[in-house]
């Protein structure tokens, strides 16, 4: 295990009914609020209101920016950040998914910056400070709603990129579950794949002698196996949607990652095909993940691939590469009893872009740690994942 340092400032109000810390949280840091939500889920479900109704009971001052979309845009950080500068906003309150939440984590930080937000993408602005954010989070996936990261797409620029800072970790989010019960089947599918994802990209890893992370790590996916299908059956099975949301922050809040080296390969190219497509991000992870990992098994890489098969899929036999092979197909059925697509053919990739996507991902450097992945192996697994075989 290698040496680490972890701090998780986030207050968790976890569970039913707990929407009645949140004007205690606000008032925390003052009275004057952005509301950042998306497309209006939140106004069908009856959310919307009540958090309206909080504002005037307690005397907060709000304003509103809404519509942010999935994988969302640069253009709402802008417009955001004008409003917070010209409202001297003290707090900016996010309810919703990983989209709105990251949008608005970027509206805190173009907030005190005098430049443009895409600024912090690009590597030309370092985020040292952000307003104060909060969350409500309504649907179970990214981890947003404790951890520093945000992921913004530029249409003017066919990018999707990420970034992070400490500043950017919500001072508290507001758990609870039933608000996850009106998530649709492909949106519930989505959330477990990429909860799942984040543990994958922490497992799968070189670094040796992290046997606490790697119990937790399966402990998690076990939970996303077990509730995933579940939580589709019946939306408002509350243990399935509490234990799938519970899972989805403690998957990416740091916890899995602290001592050893991490992946992401999968992560970053999957960015590059919702960037160019749009598509919903834990719907490419489903695509993309059983490729990468037959693509990454060999001598050395077998043993770890063969202890997930056999933690979390029971699979028994002492051939590692066997094993291992068992575990993806295992992994690979799963997510098509989800309903989630098996090929980047069938949601509509064309096949003239799979290059320019592996470049994209690659201009920085080989991509992965559990195997380093250059041009030509993500084009592989581009390929692999397009076909479908
Ligand atoms: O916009 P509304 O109307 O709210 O509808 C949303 C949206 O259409 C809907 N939805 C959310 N909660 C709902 C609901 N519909 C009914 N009832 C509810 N309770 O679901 C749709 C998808 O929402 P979105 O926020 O896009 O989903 P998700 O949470 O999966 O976020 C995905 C984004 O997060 C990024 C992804 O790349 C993508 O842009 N990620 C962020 C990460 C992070 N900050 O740590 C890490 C992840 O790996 C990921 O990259
Ligand atoms: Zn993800």
């Amino acid at each position: 295990m290698l040496n680490f340092d972890i701090h998780f400032p986030t207050r968790i109000h976890f569970g039913r009914g707990k929407i009645e810390e949140l004007a205690r949280e606000i008032l925390v840091y003052g009275r004057r609020v952005l509301l950042v939500y998306g497309g209006g889920s939140i106004k069908r479900s009856g959310l919307y209101e009540q958090v309206v109704n909080i504002f005037d009971d307690f005397g907060i001052t709000h304003l509103e920016l809404s519509g942010v979309q999935p994988n969302p845009r640069i253009s709402s950080v802008r417009q955001g950040v004008e409003l917070c500068k010209e409202h001297e906003i003290e707090l900016v309150l996010a309810v919703g998914g990983g989209s709105t939440i990251d949008c608005a984590k970027i509206i805190a930080a173009g907030a005190g910056y005098e430049g443009d937000a895409w600024d912090f993408f690009t590597r030309r602005a370092r985020i040292n400070y952000a307003l104060p954010l909060g969350c409500i989070l309504t649907l179970a996936a990214t981890g947003s709603e404790m951890n520093g990261n945000a992921v913004i797409s530029n249409k003017e620029t066919e990018q999707k990129l990420g970034t992070g800072s400490t500043v950017l970790i919500p001072r508290f989010s507001i758990l609870d579950p039933e608000y996850s019960f009106s998530v649709p089947p492909e949106q519930t599918a989505a959330g477990t794949v990429d909860i799942m994802s984040h543990v994958f990209e922490q497992y799968f890893s070189p670094t040796p002698g992290t046997f606490i992370q790697d119990r937790l790590a399966e402990a998690m996916l076990k939970t996303c196996i077990h509730y995933g299908p579940i939580a589709l059956a019946e939306p408002d099975n509350y243990e399935a949607r509490a234990n799938l949301m519970w899972t989805g922050s403690l998957a990416l809040n740091g916890l899995l990652g602290a001592g050893k080296r991490t992946d992401w390969a999968t992560h970053d190219i999957e960015h590059e095909i919702s960037a160019l497509y749009d598509i919903t991000h834990g719907l490419g992870l489903a695509i993309l993940t059983p490729y990468w990992m037959h693509y990454v098994m060999d001598e050395v890489t077998a043993p770890r691939l063969a202890d997930y098969a056999r933690q979390v899929w029971s699979i028994e036999g002492t051939e590692d590469l066997i094993v291992a092979r068992a575990g993806i197909k295992k992994t690979a059925e799963f997510f098509r009893s989800l309903h989630l697509a098996g090929s980047l053919s069938e949601i509509g990739v064309e096949s003239d872009r799979l290059i320019e996507m592996a470049e994209k991902a690659t201009a920085h450097g080989t991509l992965g740690s559990f195997k380093k992945l250059e041009f030509s192996d993500v084009l592989k697994i581009l390929t692999n994942a397009f076909n479908g075989k």
